[in-house]
């Protein structure tokens, strides 16, 4: 008898226990049940690739160019398989995704984790919530995301519709830059003698360069349409260094959503697009076949002084023809090409960036921080440093070529910073005293300052958890004034202002826009001018209890020019966020599998 009355006590206990975490904590069963999981196995292997009539090698996903598409909806948790089968050391990060908890599966190497090494696994394991539209993934070691990359298409949760007509067809169009030469060996040698990186051979849609290429007719995206229907485009730039206008023929496109968060609509024949963005677009096709076809072209916007690849990857649309149509008319049909800006319009640029604004409605509220705690000003640039001696360097005058933010060229620890910082090792790895503001005052888009040499540091900014941010973003024109887009990694921020010249903090304020600005996760300091983000470090925003069991954001977010020439020449830092003081304010443990350095 008394063998059974314990254990039916014990199981009493454990229901009532269940039915009152049921009863209180109703968010917590919602979340069980908000998604599924998503699995992926990422295999990396070399895989021959032939463009431009040469074949080379290249690091691939599953022996895909461009990577496998990874979808998921809002609320589903993915959970990655990587296994490396090459020499190189991996990473993968996935780009816009907030990682909510999960820092320790972003990616950026040396920041949030250590390389993959050969032969080595690690599973990625994220949650996406309160985020729907394109995003896309790459590798986020050295320059090996010039083949490792592929979009992130992210659904609305189950039965809800878009806020704009349903589309008949959805279509990732991912641009990428093309190198005839191992990029790993461009890197390396520009790094090694301090001047310049070679520039691309090509531009690509989806992997495609295009007919306006040697030898390239056959290697064409061919988007085929029905007339009369809507198409929507997910444009996503993972080219390596350059911006990108693109333009289809005779079309207009509605821009929809930028960075996965819907912006008001608005008709453009061009979209620009930097690294790091992501663009949804809505092409409405013609009503009847229009007995033509059209190029649909990218090629950069470039402002700086460096020489660029300046040419233009092209695919086509293609009307279908009703079956019952003769095929006489085949000889007949037309090829438009769509007139591009020229490479250095930047007033097509502002114009175009400030288009785009938040929805701003209640089911989709833009949630910008009225008012400021910390507030910071950040140069970005480029900048110069010594030749090391008894060696020649082929930067100006014989310098090294470097960028900065606020004269802080980020020097790439050999630890992860996230691993330094959870384990309270970070002495030696880094400094927590990055500058909130420039080291001295200058003319930022005027003459350039006699000395134009770069400090090296591994620092940070630490933020308190839960704190509003305003930070401004000035471009320099050391060494040529340039368009930088600026990733921010683990958030969303707002664009609540931009402008040309030096930012000016009595006036400018005034002319911010605090009620719809875009929220993205990659912005373009423009060239010769300034920017200004705000953002929480909690990430707020109440989309639903999964997001607010999901709220905690401690961790280390990196920053940086999503020009992956700058990234290398140093124009990064991190910000280290600390965990709130309740439990689910904190980050999570270190996955058992966590890669070792
Ligand atoms: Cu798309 Cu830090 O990267």
């Amino acid at each position: 008898m008394g063998s059974s009355v314990f254990p039916s006590s014990v199981s009493m206990a454990a229901l009532l226990f269940a039915l009152i975490a049921l009863l209180v904590l109703p968010h917590v069963v919602l979340a069980k049940h908000a998604g599924i999981t998503r699995h992926y196995k990422f295999d990396i292997k070399l895989q021959k690739v032939t463009r431009l009539c040469q074949t080379k090698s290249i690091v691939t996903v599953n022996g895909q160019f461009p990577g496998p598409r990874i979808i998921a909806r809002d609320g589903d948790r993915v959970v990655v398989k990587v296994i490396n089968h090459v020499q190189n050391n991996i990473t993968l990060h996935w780009h816009g995704v907030r990682q909510l908890r999960t820092g320790w599966a972003d990616g950026p190497a040396y920041v949030t984790q250590c390389p993959i090494q050969t032969g080595q696994t690690y599973n990625y394991n994220f949650t996406i919530a309160g985020q729907r539209g394109t995003l896309f993934w790459h590798a986020h070691i050295s320059w090996l995301r010039s083949t490792i990359y592929g979009p992130l298409v992210i659904l609305p949760k189950r039965g809800v519709p878009y806020p704009f007509t349903k589309p008949y067809k959805e279509v990732p169009i991912i641009f990428g830059e093309w190198w005839n030469a191992n990029t790993e060996a461009v890197i390396s040698q520009a790094m090694q003698t301090g001047g310049a990186p070679n520039v691309s051979d090509a531009y690509t849609l989806n992997g495609l360069p295009g007919p306006l290429y040697n030898c390239s007719a056959k290697d064409t995206f061919k988007l085929k349409v029905k007339p009369g229907k809507t198409y929507l485009l997910r444009l996503i730039n993972a080219a390596l260094n350059d911006e990108l206008f693109f333009s289809i023929a005779n079309h207009t496109v509605t821009v929809v959503e930028a960075d996965a968060v819907y912006v008001k609509p608005f008709h453009t024949n061009t979209v620009l697009i930097t690294p790091g963005q992501t663009t949804n677009v809505l092409l409405k096709t013609k009503p009847h076949f229009p007995n033509a076809t059209f190029l649909m072209a990218a090629r950069p916007y470039a402002t700086g002084i460096a020489s660029f690849d300046n040419s233009t990857a092209a695919g086509i649309l293609e009307y279908e023809q009703a079956s019952n149509s003769s095929l006489l008319n085949k000889k007949k049909i037309q090829l438009f090409r769509p007139v591009l800006p020229l490479f250095n319009d930047t007033s097509f640029a502002t114009n175009f960036s400030t288009k785009l604004r938040s929805l701003a409605t209640t089911q989709f509220p833009a949630n910008v921080p009225q008012t400021v705690d910390k507030h910071f000003f950040f140069t970005v640039g480029l900048g110069l440093s010594p030749c090391p001696q008894n060696k020649t360097c082929q930067g100006p005058n014989g310098t090294r070529l470097e960028a900065s933010i606020n004269n802080v060229s980020f020097v790439q620890p050999t630890t992860a910073l996230l691993q330094a910082h959870f384990f309270a090792q970070s002495k030696g790895v880094y400094t927590t005293d990055f500058p909130s503001n420039p080291p001295f005052k200058y003319n930022y888009t005027g003459t350039p300052p006699k000395n134009m040499m770069v400090n090296n540091g591994t620092k940070v900014v630490v933020l308190p958890f839960n704190t509003s941010v305003e930070l401004v973003m000035q471009d320099t024109s050391i060494l040529g004034a340039e368009s930088h887009p600026l990733h921010l990694h683990g958030f969303n921020f707002f664009v609540v202002g931009q402008g040309f010249g030096n930012y000016d903090p009595k006036k400018d304020p005034a002319s911010f826009n605090l009620v719809d600005p875009v929220e993205r996760n990659t912005v373009g300091v423009p060239s010769g001018g300034w920017v200004a983000i705000r953002f929480f470090s909690d990430n707020p925003g109440g989309y639903d209890c999964l997001q607010e069991i999901l709220r905690p954001k401690r961790s280390v977010w990196f920053m940086h020019c999503h020009l992956e020439v700058h990234t290398s020449w140093g124009l990064k830092m991190a910000w280290v966020v600390l965990d709130g003081k309740l439990p689910k304010q904190k980050l999570l443990p270190p996955p058992s599998d966590l890669p070792k350095c």
